[in-house]
């Protein structure tokens, strides 16, 4: 694979008889597989297995798993029970990113407004919405770069944890949007990569990323952020999001909330970039947000190799809330909320009251 072969996370192959192929990402970056899902259990083991992740990659996927779990139904009684079975076990599969249960609440949404129609009429209706989900995240996230790269300017270090590029999402990315779009635009950036313990994703994945779009990355342990931040190396910092809530308090990869309030004591802004579907609304703040814990294993026994006593106790919270005092803006596709408040947020995407 050449440095400017497209890269596409998930797609759907066939009609609504058809499947899934999703990037294995828990391969990457040593090997590049691609898997193919033909039942819902595999959706499901995808996401719960980090194959498929990041916030908006996981709403696709379970958009997709719900055609998947509709496809053989044999009338409409059958159809609305597969349903709701299928998106009720869809939603067991991660609790932290909104993403997944605004796409499944859309794809229920759907259906019901497809009462009394023809079984393949709602088949291919409801794969038609899961193909706009995925399709209007490539929007969201092209213009999600536009908006960002207005704070960015040639020369800067910036940093970044976790990936919010183009494998989380269906291309482009949140964050990564934002540094391809200044590159595009000439701005050469120094991009700094937290390597995002215990599962790496900034060193397997957004690393790749950079690489293959022949950014200046730099990858550092996360435990070097404040050292490299004191060094001057660093301008600005951007991350993604999992949930937002109503007051801009922002749940994302662990690691995320030290490197908020290490900004802040650097003076360097902290941005969030996410879609207006990383939004929820109805939670007040970000301490309603549930917080993924994930096996020890991860800690004690990265990668297949034992690191730690085996019988030692272990935390393993895979999400943080930085709360919304430490972000200067949160970049969305319909343009940035700054200074981040209930009133700008519902403003900027559309829900002014
Ligand atoms: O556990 P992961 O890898 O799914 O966590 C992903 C993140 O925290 C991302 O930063 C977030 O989902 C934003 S992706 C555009």
């Amino acid at each position: 694979m050449s440095s400017n072969d497209k890269v596409e996370t998930l797609r759907w192959v066939g009609n609504a008889d058809g499947h899934l192929v999703l990037i294995d990402q828990t391969l990457l970056p040593v090997e590049f597989r691609e898997i193919d899902c033909h039942s819902i259990e595999q959706v499901w083991e995808a996401i719960k297995q980090l194959r498929v992740r990041g916030a908006p990659a996981i709403g696709i996927a379970a958009a997709y798993g719900v055609c998947i779990g509709i496809r053989d139904a044999a009338d409409e009684a059958a159809l609305l029970a597969q349903l709701s079975r299928s998106t009720a076990y869809l939603a067991t599969s991660r609790p932290t990113a909104v993403n997944l249960f605004w796409a499944l609440d859309r794809m229920k949404a759907k259906a019901e407004s497809l009462a009394g129609q023809p079984i393949s009429v709602v088949q291919a209706t409801l794969l038609d919405e899961a193909k706009s989900i995925h399709e209007e995240d490539r929007a969201m996230c092209h213009a999600i770069g536009k908006h960002g790269a207005t704070l960015l300017r040639d020369g800067q270090g910036v940093l970044t944890h976790c990936n919010a590029g183009g494998l989380a999402t269906a291309e482009y990315g949140t964050a990564l949007s934002v540094f391809f779009t200044a590159q595009d635009e000439g701005k050469h950036l120094r991009v700094f990569v937290g390597e995002t313990r215990p599962l790496l994703q900034g060193a397997r994945l957004t690393a790749w990323e950079l690489c293959r779009r022949n950014i200046d990355a730099t990858l550092i342990c996360d435990s070097m952020a404040a050292q490299v931040m004191r060094e001057g190396k660093i301008q600005a910092v951007i991350t993604g999001a999992d949930r937002i809530a109503a007051n801009g308090d922002s749940a994302n990869k662990i690691g995320t909330y030290s490197i908020a309030v290490l900004a802040r004591a650097h003076n360097i802004p902290f941005y969030i970039a996410a879609p207006s579907s990383t939004f929820d609304l109805a939670i007040a703040d970000g301490s309603a947000i549930p917080i993924e814990e994930r096996s020890s294993e991860e800690i004690t026994h990265g990668f297949g190799r034992q690191t730690a006593p085996a019988d030692v106790k272990v935390y393993n919270p895979a999400f943080d809330v930085t709360p919304a005092e430490y972000i200067r803006a949160i970049i969305t596709e319909q343009g940035l909320i700054q200074p981040v408040s209930v009133a700008n947020i519902r403003q900027v995407l559309g829900h002014a009251t």
